[in-house]
């Protein structure tokens, strides 16, 4: 079986789903359930014995060591960690906390599982480190993509402690000869995506009637994915990625916020339309996120070259796909705008000056 972290959380979720779809071979999934761990989305798996989930932290070492002892797992994924910039900037500790004592714990207790494998169970072994494009830094209009090559600048709490476990993960293949594979991937989008994140949030507060805030002049520039082909681009890596190697992924689709909100606003016109008029009339330019970085995009020839892997989606059908999931998942929003949420709402945008 695999053993993942996080996997409760938005891409994690999609990820087990996913896996346990396509394979009979089991999950054990350990996740904290901070406010971003949801066990609705792993609703789908309720009886099914190929999902064992544990509700924990990766720093504990006891825990994690009596995991992988018991399920002897032939590799882990790790997901786990905090995610949200704004977050970082608000209280950077958790991040320094999860991201980077995390998974040094998370490296220290694999190391330990996998020394003591028999000699074919330790070559097959592999730990496959997920991390983001952020660690990159910021480019400039016109300047190349990034691949994996280029030189580490994060800007924020939250890339910075991204960056510190993408050198952890490097160093421990290095000096303990650790099989790990890193991916750096760039914005997901799609089910299961915490209304915290520019999109699930433009849907969420559009179809409330609430307004829409844009950060700065929103030209800053992302490079969406959609969240199914991420987790394929994992298991392409996982299978075939050559040992201490980072991949990069991405879905060669560069856009600015205001085209993403316009493009949300757009299609809940037409699947939901608003008595009081267009929902474009929501969108208010608020105060812009500090240190924020201008311009993301990812050169991803190497996994496609590689590992033949390439999206199935394109913007256009992944964003229609994610508008309609939350229109049907009415119970699942209701569910995640708990008190918790909204006392983070009123934290991060009370005070954003237009
Ligand atoms: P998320 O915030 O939705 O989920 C994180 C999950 O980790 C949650 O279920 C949470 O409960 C769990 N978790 C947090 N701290 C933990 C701890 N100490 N022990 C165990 N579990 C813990 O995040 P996401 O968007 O699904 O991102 C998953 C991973 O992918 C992260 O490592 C993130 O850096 C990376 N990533 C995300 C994106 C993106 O666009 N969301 C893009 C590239 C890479
Ligand atoms: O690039 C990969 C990264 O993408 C991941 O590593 C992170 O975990 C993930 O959260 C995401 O980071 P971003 O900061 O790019 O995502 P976010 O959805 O928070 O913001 C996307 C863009 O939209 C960013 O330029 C900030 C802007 N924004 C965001 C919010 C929440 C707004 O304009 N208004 C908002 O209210």
């Amino acid at each position: 079986m695999i053993f993942v972290t996080g996997g409760a959380g938005f891409i994690g979720s999609n990820f087990v789903l996913d896996w346990l779809a396509e394979s009979d071979e089991g999950v054990v999934n350990l996740d904290a359930l901070t406010y971003a761990g949801n066990l609705r989305n792993l609703e789908a798996l309720a009886g099914d014995k190929r999902h064992v989930f544990v509700q924990g932290d990766i720093a504990d070492r006891m825990l994690v060591d009596r995991l992988l002892a018991e399920h002897q797992p032939r590799a882990i994924v790790h997901f786990a960690a905090e995610s949200h910039v704004d977050r970082s900037i608000h209280g950077p500790a958790e991040f320094i906390r999860t991201n980077v004592q995390g998974t040094f714990a998370l490296l220290e207790a694999t190391r330990g599982y996998w020394s003591a494998l028999s000699e074919p169970e330790r070559s097959r072994f592999r730990f496959h480190h997920v991390s983001t494009d952020e660690v990159y830094g910021s480019l400039a209009p016109g300047e190349p993509a990034f691949t994996e090559t280029h030189p580490y600048e994060p800007n924020s709490p939250y890339s910075a402690s991204k960056a510190a476990s993408d050198h952890l993960v490097r160093a421990w293949h290095h000096t303990y000869g650790l099989p790990v594979l890193t991916s750096n991937c760039s914005n997901n989008y799609g089910p299961y995506h915490f209304p915290e994140k520019l999109i699930p949030l433009m849907i969420v507060n559009a179809l409330a009637g609430k307004p829409l805030p844009v950060y700065g002049d929103g030209q800053q520039v992302r490079d969406w994915l959609y969240v199914g082909d991420h987790c394929s681009g994992i298991r392409a890596v996982l299978e075939g990625g050559r040992v201490g190697e980072t991949y990069n992924i991405g879905g060669w689709n560069e856009l600015a916020n205001i085209e993403i909100v316009r493009t949300v606003c757009t299609l809940l016109d037409e699947l939901r339309p608003d008595p009081d008029g267009p929902h474009e009339r929501l969108i208010t330019h608020v105060a812009d996120r500090p240190g924020h970085d201008r311009r993301y995009a990812i050169d991803a020839r190497k996994i496609e070259r590689e590992l033949g892997w390439r999206p199935r989606e394109t913007f256009a059908s992944g964003i229609r796909k994610t508008v309609r999931w939350y229109l049907d998942h009415p119970d699942w929003v209701a569910d995640v705008l708990s008190g918790s949420y909204r006392e983070w709402m009123q934290r991060n945008y009370a005070e954003r000056r237009a």
